[in-house]
């Protein structure tokens, strides 16, 4: 029984790290799209087409859940998916409405109108297609009303990351922040609205100041996902785990070992 992840890439082992910290009773098939990452540069019918294929690959395992971690494709093709119409017993999340749920101080699936929230000033950081999608300010217009939302696309950060140049990856985040600095400078949120971000959560931190709430999508998605299978366990499928991806699986099971700091072992989609 396991719960499919996906993600372009390794970003997603983020939100696979704080899901198992949350539910260790819980297997996952992890399916990380290596070979076409990044997403963050690819236009929208591309990365639906590309997150389309990698979510039946996961159902054909034998997942009924997928967690769509990729913001980019959540932004990019989960609304369509969906409009499509899923398969009787097969259901796709997404990473947004969890990250703005907690934003806006909301219970899990309150519908309620959108309402004035605490917060007024978010600094969303996310990729290129991401920010282009409006999706964030979409998915947030639907649940608060007078909140102001500056994005800053972070061009360069996830490939940086991929590659495992991190001092080039801290580099960036700090140049992307000043940059979002000059056109809002006193955000009293910020979202890192893309997988790779948490594993630079601290320089964003470190360059936004301590007075800004950082919202970091690892530990939120998990505890929606809690709050999920509580009220849907025959969701659990019938997968088993394991890590696939669609790259050269030693080159992505060493990085994903570096990241993760245990042996992770990747086999071919
Ligand atoms: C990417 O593939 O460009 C980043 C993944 C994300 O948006 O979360």
């Amino acid at each position: 029984m396991a719960v499919g992840i996906f993600d372009s890439g390794l970003g997603g082992l983020t939100v696979l790290q704080a899901a198992q910290e949350r539910l260790p009773q819980v297997d996952f098939l992890y399916f990380g799209d290596s070979a076409h990452a990044p997403y963050g540069v690819r236009d929208a019918d591309d990365v639906f087409n590309l997150t389309t294929a990698a979510i039946e690959k996961l159902w054909d395992r034998g997942c009924d859940l997928v967690i769509l971690a990729c913001n980019t494709a959540s932004a990019a093709a989960l609304r369509r998916i969906q409009e499509g119409g899923l398969p009787p017993g097969k259901r796709v999340l997404g990473v947004f409405v969890p990250l703005i749920e907690a934003l806006t101080e909301r219970q899990w699936g309150d519908n309620s109108p959108p309402r004035e929230v605490a917060v007024k000033h978010v600094a969303l950081f996310a990729t290129p297609a991401t920010v282009a999608s409006r999706a964030f300010q979409r998915e947030l217009a639907f649940r608060a009303i007078g909140v102001d939302v500056e994005a800053q696309a972070c061009g360069g950060v996830v490939d940086a990351i991929e590659e495992g140049d991190m001092i080039l990856a801290e580099a960036l985040v700090r140049s992307h922040v000043e940059a979002l600095k000059r056109k809002m400078p006193d955000p009293e949120a910020a979202i890192l609205g893309c997988t790779h971000y948490p594993l630079m959560e601290k320089t964003f931190q470190d360059a936004l100041g301590p007075e800004v709430k950082v919202f970091s999508q690892g530990r939120i998605v998990a505890e929606s996902l809690a709050d999920y299978l509580q009220r849907h366990p025959d969701m659990l499928g019938s997968g088993e785990p394991g890590f696939l991806t669609t790259g050269d699986p030693a080159r992505v099971s060493d990085r994903a070992t570096q990241f993760l700091r245990r042996q992770i072992t990747f086999e071919k989609a």
